[in-house]
């Protein structure tokens, strides 16, 4: 999968833009605040159709635009299996978008993802195995909403009806009708989770092994990297029917505690490394070569599962890295188009330099 050109307007910094790119690594280089992140966020957001930073989409127009054409666009060329695609997405000055592919209306969230294959580094997602459940449950989230539509509608389904039963659960706190009503919710829950578990299981089991010897590659050998996917205790054989008496076991703390503590919304990716949980006790470098050594293997997965390479994005990373694993990483994703952006670049063969001013690039 391949970008070969994005056309902006109205996009945060970019009032008109456009360019092409080749495949291989492409350099965006320039001063702070110029607009290299929102570049590439209009890449993130033409396949996730959401920013990379938690931006509401309205605030994505460019904030110096005439009231009556607050309009932003984007539009993306790609050429995937030797094939193009137009990627065109839109957002009115009320914040609802509008995307089509090859000119057909797309309704569906779930209908764009995939049409452009991406794997983000930035520095918040280098901060994967240290922070909170949501960051891991999040980068299993998007690896596999992008190669698994029906994995991305049931996880929607799935947050919709949790965010019910958390209403249920505060406002029939003392009505006598909360029993059948979490139940009703909770069977749809369990219902939907079958699948999202077992992909989320399959998953690890796959980028386990690719972690651990990219992670060895990167420790010099010394450290041995372990995934294992962390969830209720349950027959995985049995999914639905245990999943639906772990919630009448936790309906009375539920109750009490006004919100629902069962389910995948609470799961977690335990990374080891020598046998020592590195979320909590990892040093800052073993985290950071975990957090490369499992997105790089979310990049193999992506190739093993669809048959192309994802487009690699790379945030502002180079500058957190050590020169060893700067240079891994650069070796690491040869193969796949690369956006990084940075700073500051030295020079080097088979690699393509823009070097972006306020509003524009240029190619050096
Ligand atoms: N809606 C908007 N319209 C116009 N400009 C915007 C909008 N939203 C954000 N900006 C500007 O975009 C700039 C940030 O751009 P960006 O994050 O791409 O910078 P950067 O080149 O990645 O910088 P750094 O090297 O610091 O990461 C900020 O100066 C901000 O004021
Ligand atoms: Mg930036």
């Amino acid at each position: 999968m391949i970008i070969e050109s994005i056309t902006l307007e109205n996009f945060l910094t970019y009032k008109k833009f456009n360019s092409t790119f080749e495949n291989g690594i492409n350099v965006l280089v320039g001063e702070n605040a110029v607009g290299k992140t929102n570049l590439l966020d209009s890449i993130y957001f033409a396949a996730l159709c959401r920013s990379s930073r938690g931006i509401k989409d309205k605030e994505l127009i460019n904030w110096e635009t005439d009231k009556e054409l607050k309009y932003a666009r984007i539009r993306l060329k790609t050429k995937s299996k030797g094939i193009s695609h137009t990627i065109d997405l839109s957002i009115d000055p009320y914040g609802k978008k509008r995307v089509l592919i090859d000119s057909n209306s797309i309704t569906r969230i779930a209908d764009l993802l995939g049409a452009i294959g991406i794997v983000f580094f930035s520095p918040t997602e280098m901060r994967l195995v240290k922070e909170s459940p949501v960051d891991r449950r999040r980068f299993m989230d998007i690896a596999l909403s992008q190669q698994d539509r029906k994995y991305y509608r049931d996880l929607v389904d799935y947050n919709k009806l949790l965010a019910q039963r958390n209403k249920v659960l505060k406002d029939y706190s003392a009505s006598s009708e909360i029993d059948s009503l979490s139940e009703m919710i909770t069977d749809q829950m369990s219902e939907k989770q079958e699948y999202i578990l077992k992909k989320r299981y399959e998953f690890i089991s796959k980028i386990e092994p690719i972690a651990k010897e990219k992670h060895l590659y990167l420790t010099s050998g010394k450290e041995v990297l372990g995934l294992k996917y962390e969830t209720e205790d349950i027959d995985m054989q049995n999914i639905v029917a245990e999943l639906k008496k772990k919630y009448k076991e936790s309906l009375q703390k539920d109750k009490k505690l006004q919100y629902t503590t069962v389910g995948i919304h609470r799961d977690d990716i335990l990374i080891r490394v020598n046998d020592i949980d590195i979320r909590k006790f990892g040093s800052q470098g073993q985290q950071r070569s975990a957090v490369l050594s499992l997105k790089i293997a979310e990049i193999e997965r992506y190739k093993n599962v669809l048959g192309e390479t994802p487009v690699v994005l790379l945030d502002d990373v180079l500058s957190e890295l050590d020169e060893t694993r700067r240079e891994a990483l650069i070796k690491l994703v040869e193969g796949c188009q690369t956006f990084l952006t940075c700073t500051d670049f030295e020079k080097k063969d088979n690699v393509n330099i823009y070097r972006v001013t306020k509003g524009e690039i240029k190619r050096v």
